[in-house]
């Protein structure tokens, strides 16, 4: 990655340095900050060089409870204690413990949440959710998925994301973006894909909404046709929650906030507050599909990932998390709804719960508030990834972000973006 250097951070800039010489750009997705952190606590992170950032990311939808959280930190070490960090064919207390509290959480909210396949990440948990339903229909080829949506780079993963596919068995559906497409017309598309399919499909696959395509967030009646349209056709419907999930959008799962009860669910991200995991949850018959082996690998239900799920979930229900969403999502929106009033070139405002995106007028300015927010101040700013489908700037800050931080965070978009024409 090429180095960027910022004037007065010779720390920041000396480890930028180095990364350019040893990591290739590869790496990681373009940002005009290359923050260099050596720091992280509560809903802030701090530089090499002691810049004070409020974090409006959560690493990217990953530390929703915050950095070093007491209760996350405290729990996650009592869970994780004398068991090996793999436990690659070992029954571990973790593993168990987190299947069945993954399962009672989701199963309250739907009775398909039966069973608990592990993966090691978000990508993987998709390719998993899909082998299963491959599986369990050998004679239907066809893989069904929302055009524009993202579920990874990798494998399976990858062939439904996106707008086109190198697999000659994916057929994509439309997702309501700006344009008018409305109810009569995704029962026009369901209905051709019928006639196309006749029964052929395995799957479709969807995410709640469309998060790196922009922050498109559909209404209500979408899911609920697609998840009419999986019934009738006999197609595994899977939900991709691996950035929704835990509370993202105000509900603990993105299937309860879109009134929809699918096969498969997929959780990833802030399913263990930063250590790295996935799950897919659902239906027993769907994920004994696959016999010994089959979706087995290296990394996937480590004693500390599953130890971190159970650490987040005691969170989640004894610091009522999901209630704080509810009002702090109401402070966020007012927030950038304060701020698109004041700057023309936020050209609109979307999302829900504790999850937008700000489209802006084009890329540049995008990446000029992106780093005008990171120096808002001498020593203080805040912090956002790059820009998303090239100009939308993504909200996401911890859940637990408290009001009088994230007024703090508004007072220095203020001022950092009035510098920009
Ligand atoms: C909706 C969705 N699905 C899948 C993925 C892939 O997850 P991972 O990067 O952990 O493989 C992502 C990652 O951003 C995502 O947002």
């Amino acid at each position: 990655m090429a180095a960027i250097l910022h004037d007065n951070e010779p720390k920041g800039n000396a480890l930028r340095v180095l990364a350019d010489r040893y990591i290739p750009r590869g790496q990681s997705t373009r940002t005009p900050t290359q923050a260099a952190v050596v720091r992280a606590k509560g809903c802030r992170l701090w530089t090499a060089d002691g810049r004070k950032l409020i974090d409006f990311t959560s690493g990217v939808l990953v530390s929703n409870l915050g950095y070093a959280h007491s209760l996350f930190e405290k729990r996650l070490k009592a869970y994780r204690r004398g068991v090996p960090r793999n436990g690659y064919n070992m029954v571990t207390e973790p593993m168990v413990e987190a299947s069945r509290r993954l399962v009672v959480s989701m199963a309250r909210r739907n009775p398909n949440a039966q069973q608990v396949l592990w993966a090691a990440s978000g990508s993987e948990g998709v390719q998993k959710a899909m082998w299963c339903a491959m599986h369990l229909h050998p004679e239907k080829p066809l893989l069904i998925a929302t055009r524009g949506g993202f579920h990874g780079k990798k494998g399976l993963a990858a062939d439904v994301t996106g707008e086109t596919s190198p697999n000659p068995n994916v057929r994509f559906i439309s997702f309501p973006l700006d344009a008018p497409f409305t109810e009569k017309d995704c029962e026009r598309e369901l209905a051709a894909l019928s006639a196309e399919c006749g029964g052929r499909a395995a799957l479709l696959i969807t995410e709640p909404y469309l998060g790196a395509r922009g922050s498109y967030h559909p209404p209500k009646w979408y899911h609920a046709m697609l998840q009419e349209w999986c019934r009738a056709e006999n197609a595994v419907f899977i939900f991709d929650e691996v950035q929704s999930c835990f509370g993202r959008t105000g509900n603990m799962y993105a299937f309860e906030t879109y009134g929809v009860r699918p096969d498969l669910v997929v959780l990833g991200k802030g399913l263990a507050n930063g250590e790295p995991g996935a799950a897919v949850v659902g239906r027993a018959d769907v994920l004994g599909a696959l016999d010994y082996g089959e979706g087995s690998d290296t990394y996937s239900a480590t004693p500390g990932t599953c130890a971190a799920v159970c650490a987040a979930l005691d969170v989640f229900r004894e610091e009522r998390v999901v209630d704080h969403v509810k009002k702090a999502s109401k402070w966020l929106r007012g927030g950038l709804a304060r701020l698109q009033k004041r700057f023309p070139f936020i050209r609109a405002v979307r999302g829900e719960g504790m999850v937008y995106g700000l489209e802006m007028t084009d890329a540049e300015t995008a990446n000029r508030c992106v780093l005008e927010a990171y120096r808002a101040r001498e020593k203080k700013g805040v912090h956002f990834l790059g820009p998303l489908a090239q100009k939308v700037l993504r909200v996401s800050p911890p859940l637990v972000m408290d009001r009088e931080e994230m007024d703090e965070a508004f007072a220095l978009l203020a001022e950092a973006w009035a510098r920009i024409g």
